[in-house]
């Protein structure tokens, strides 16, 4: 009796498979027969009232219907799989060549900045920020640049209508820093700057600089000579020649433009302007001190030297880029030789 019903279900579940066609077809037929409230399922519950001789004759033939059902099931699924895919490449040529996925870098700007932030770590200073919106007591009235003061007109930028505008230069964030720690302070701090420029092969309206600032009891000219020219050899080898040219800036008194000679920038007999620094104008630490409403920065206590550089002028210089604005066409041609 069994018997007969079992190889009624192999034949009934093999026709059933024969005319499925999709994938949730041939799901129904396995749960039909092999669920469970399937068909087999039921006959090997009824196996409990087979005799003891009977059993393992019955039983073998249970396994035998049941294995062969679930291969021929697995074969289906696999056959409707490999269909699926061949439907999917129907009219590709699979023998044509690919187009490969090219792997991108970080911009060089942002290369070189690492690799300055990570020279300066080495010296001890940390990492410091502020906002690209700034006010104008940031910007400049607390480096020392008065409204009616000339250096305000070089560095013409963006203003919003509350009066904040674009930073000019990253020195905004000495006055940020100096606003909210007390000394001694050695940080660094890259950004971006704004100046409304006209834009030529020399000029963005945004573009990056690295703020730096050391404010301690004791600090003196050499301590800044020795911080940048030990940082600029790093950046260009040991062969680096520099010159500390005296100039003018505001917030810094002695200040200078640091010049550099090297072969590695392709100048060994050129100079070539590369920074601004200086030692920190007591005037700044007077307006510090008045914000703060202590003496955390008494200029007759602590001194600082502070300095700041383009870091799309310097990698100009490494790589022998001459039109800045090559940094920010994304050009995939001049991008990939970093
Ligand atoms: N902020 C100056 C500029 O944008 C660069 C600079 C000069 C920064 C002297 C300094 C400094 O910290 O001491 O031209």
């Amino acid at each position: 009796m069994i018997e007969q019903q079992l190889e009624q279900l192999r034949a009934e579940a093999f026709a059933d498979l024969a005319g499925v066609s999709d994938e949730s077809a041939l799901e129904a037929v396995r749960i039909k027969y092999l669920g469970r409230s399937g068909g087999l399922t039921a006959v090997s519950e009824s196996m409990k009232s087979v005799s003891k001789e009977e059993k393992p004759r019955i039983g073998k033939l249970l396994n035998e219907v049941r294995n062969a059902l679930t291969t021929a099931l697995d074969e289906r699924k696999a056959a409707l799989l490999s269909d699926a895919d061949r439907k999917a490449f129907a009219g590709v040529d699979v023998t044509l060549p690919g187009v490969a996925a090219r792997l991108g870098t970080l911009h060089p700007i942002t290369q070189l900045q690492d690799r300055a932030v990570q020279i300066f770590r080495r010296m001890g200073f940390a990492l410091a920020d502020g906002p690209d919106m700034e006010t104008e007591f940031h910007c400049f009235d607390a480096l020392n640049t008065p409204a009616d003061h000339p250096a305000r007109n070089e560095q013409d930028t963006f203003y919003f209508n509350d009066g904040r505008l674009l930073r000019t230069q990253t020195s905004t964030v000495q006055i940020r820093t100096m606003e909210k720690n007390t000394p001694p302070i050695r940080i660094i701090a890259p950004g971006a700057a704004y100046r409304r420029d006209e834009i030529d092969a020399t000029h963005l309206a945004q573009f990056t600089q690295m703020e730096g600032l050391a404010v301690d009891e004791g600090l003196s000219v050499a301590d800044l000579k020795g911080t940048l020219e030990f940082f600029f050899r790093e950046l260009f080898g040991k062969d680096a020649k520099f010159r500390f040219r005296p100039h003018f800036f505001p917030f810094t008194e002695p200040s200078y433009e640091v010049d550099i000679k090297s072969t590695a920038v392709g100048s060994a007999d050129r100079w070539l302007e590369i920074a601004g620094c200086g030692m920190v104008d007591p005037a700044v630490f007077d307006s510090i001190n008045l914000r703060r409403k202590d003496r955390a920065f008494d200029p007759e206590k602590v001194t600082g030297f502070a300095f700041g550089f383009g870091l799309d002028r310097l990698a100009m210089i490494m790589s022998g880029v001459s039109d800045i604005r090559a940094f920010t066409d994304n050009d995939q041609r001049f991008l990939s030789q970093f």
